[in-house]
């Protein structure tokens, strides 16, 4: 039986929406407040949920103490209290959307757990805006 397992997480930060290569006027038009030069911050809420085979043996998908591990040491520790843009070396080229930093934590979950296991983030930036990405 295949079955999967969420972890919520919360971490803090702030982040500009913004191209380079766009000019003020073009990043103000699609980005609107979002392209504040001087950042803005969101209360990001993280689940992680891991589908996999229920181990008979144990009971468990995956022990959910290292699923916790791994969001603390990969993601709650690089992204917590900090400047998306300008302190996280994954968006010094890539803009910090919600989707784009749902498909960084998922290959930065990926490098940690077994493929035998599907992963899927899902991101809130705000309460009411969230997004769901399970590496296609
Ligand atoms: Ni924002």
């Amino acid at each position: 039986m295949r079955m999967k397992v969420c972890r919520r997480a919360h971490f803090n930060a702030a982040h500009r929406l913004y191209r380079k290569d766009w000019s003020d006027e073009q990043n103000v038009a699609i980005f609107g407040k979002c392209s504040n030069p001087n950042y803005h911050g969101h209360n990001y809420e993280l689940i992680v949920g891991v589908t996999g085979e229920v181990d008979p043996e144990t009971g468990f998908v995956i022990d959910l103490k290292k699923l916790k591990d791994y969001i603390k040491s990969e993601i709650e520790e690089a992204f917590d209290h900090k400047n998306l843009n300008e302190e996280v070396v994954e968006f010094k080229e890539l803009n910090p959307t919600a989707e784009n930093i749902a498909i960084v934590i998922w290959k930065k979950l990926r490098k940690k757990i077994d493929t035998t296991y599907d992963i899927e983030v899902t991101l809130y930036e705000t309460p009411r805006n969230f997004v769901v990405y399970n590496g296609e």
